[in-house]
């Protein structure tokens, strides 16, 4: 322990330190983040790292970026197709994965099975486990159907054993489950604390960066949706991902939101089992809830997030509220939501003012592309005037604050898949309507009728001509 303990604060978002306790970071401006942390006393290495600022330790020698050589970095593939989609195509050597995500969602299941995939193609993993036992771990490998896996499991917490096993054992991939247990004899700060998660997870990225071996380091979520302990964890590892989707659900999706080795905001999916996760190849219609009749309050759009597209079902429930209405939304955008009736009044002249207004993206699905803005609207007001959307219709076009319908990225990839998969009907903006000379475009969207809109006003007339 050390024996001069200074209290400083840190801060949960960006990880600044301030001496005293304040209501706002003077870094970073946020309410309410900065939590009692404890000022490292300079042990040990504090006079190297100061003779090293001093310029007496050999620095690396000046290159001329075209001359160094920029190989492709090397990926191996986990073997689960939707997890190498997210992550650009495998594990990367020396890289440093966060996997974040609601307590039950998945994370140490998935991991489990990515593990034994690895270890099964004649790669040496290691599973550390903190939060449950070994005998845990083997439990849920059984209900995995994984009774014969090569896996090592190490049930420990510290850091400084950790970090020994990797020295020891050399394995290509190691998972860290989670980075919240993890602590460190050399920091006098309580297990689970931001500075203790900081430098956990700072010195395991050191160590992946200088013996080669890929962590996976799974993170806890908090209630407001960010992964706990310092947002300056996100900016350490290599890759981001998140898990989302609703328990209640089957379906499991994992969204990159950073990744230096491969595209962000690309989705995997996957469906929960009895036997684990296992990935849903063909996802673009799992999100819909397949109403035997058209109901009022429900309208269908397609998103692009990454590479592929997906319908969608946004439901909305419009109903006489009290003196200050409700507006409450579930995998949408609040913010975006009131700004959306704002405009639906002053341009439409439909209002909503006295109304509790409530949408959601079904499945547990989270949308946050503007191309949602026209169903989100089309769904409301069906729900308001209490009249369905016809069977086999759908919309998407993002809109603005002067009433306009602006397209939406690759709009012809998403009417194809709509036109794969049985939508007849469809109000899209105009500026993604395939042009004239478009054979093959044409062929695709046979059968399907398109109304271009570039005005909401445009496109409440063509609902009410349905
Ligand atoms: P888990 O991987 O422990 O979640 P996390 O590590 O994110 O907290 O997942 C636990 C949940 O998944 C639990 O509710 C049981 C369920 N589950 C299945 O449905 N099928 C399975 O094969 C397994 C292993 C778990
Ligand atoms: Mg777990």
């Amino acid at each position: 322990m050390a024996t001069k303990d200074k209290t400083t604060y840190t801060c949960n978002e960006c990880g600044g330190t301030t001496p005293r306790w304040l209501g706002k970071c003077p870094h970073c401006n946020a309410w309410n983040s900065l939590v009692e942390s404890v000022a490292e006393p300079a042990s040990g290495g504090g006079k190297n790292r100061l003779s090293q600022a001093k310029g007496l330790a050999p620095s690396a020698a000046l290159t001329v970026l075209s001359e160094i050589q920029a190989a492709d970095v090397e990926r191996t593939p986990t073997g689960l197709g939707e997890l190498d989609r997210v992550l650009g195509g495998g594990i990367v050597e020396g890289g440093v994965v966060l996997i974040g995500g609601d307590p039950g969602i998945g994370k140490s299941t998935l991991l489990l099975q990515a593990v034994d995939a690895l270890q099964r193609t004649g790669l040496s993993t290691l599973y550390v486990t903190g939060e449950e036992s070994g005998a845990q771990v083997a439990l849920r490998s059984r209900r995995l159907g994984l009774e014969q896996s090569q896996v090592k499991v190490l049930a420990e917490i510290q850091l400084e054993k950790i970090l020994a096993t990797l020295d020891s054992h050399k394995p290509a991939i190691a998972v860290i489950d989670s980075i919240q247990t993890v602590y460190s004899d050399q920091l006098s700060a309580a297990p689970g604390s931001v500075s203790q998660v900081r430098e956990c997870a700072a010195h395991l990225t050191r160590a992946a960066k200088a013996s080669g071996v890929a962590i996976v380091l799974v993170g806890h979520v908090t209630k407001e949706g960010a992964l706990a302990g310092p947002r300056v964890l996100e900016h350490m590892v290599d890759t981001v991902l998140y898990f989302e989707g609703d328990t209640h659900s089957s379906y499991r999706l994992i969204r990159a939101i950073k990744n230096r080795f491969g595209a962000v905001n690309e989705i995997g999916v996957f469906a929960m089992t009895e036997r684990g996760l296992k990935g849903v190849n063909n996802p673009s219609a799992i999100f819909l809830s397949q109403h035997s009749q058209p109901v009022p309050g429900s309208c269908v759009l397609v998103t692009l997030e990454g590479t592929r597209p997906m319908l969608v079902e946004i439901q909305a429930l419009v109903d006489s509220g009290g003196p200050s209405p409700r507006r409450l939304s579930v995998g949408l955008d609040r913010d975006r939501l009131a700004m959306l009736l704002a405009v639906l009044h002053r341009h439409a002249g439909v209002s909503c003012a006295d109304q509790d207004v409530f949408v959601n993206a079904v499945g547990g699905v989270r949308i946050g592309e503007p191309a949602a803005d026209l169903a989100v609207l089309l769904a409301i007001t069906s729900s308001l005037r209490g009249k369905a959307l016809p069977q086999g219709f759908l919309a998407f076009g993002e809109i603005g604050l002067a009433g306009e319908v602006r397209p939406a990225p690759r709009g012809q990839e998403r009417l194809k898949e709509a036109a794969k998969l049985g939508f007849s009907v469809a109000i899209v903006p105009k500026a993604n309507m395939p042009k004239k000379g478009d054979t093959a475009l044409a062929k695709a969207l046979e059968g399907m009728t398109l109304h271009p809109v570039e005005r909401i006003e445009e496109a409440m007339d063509v609902v009410r001509g349905l």
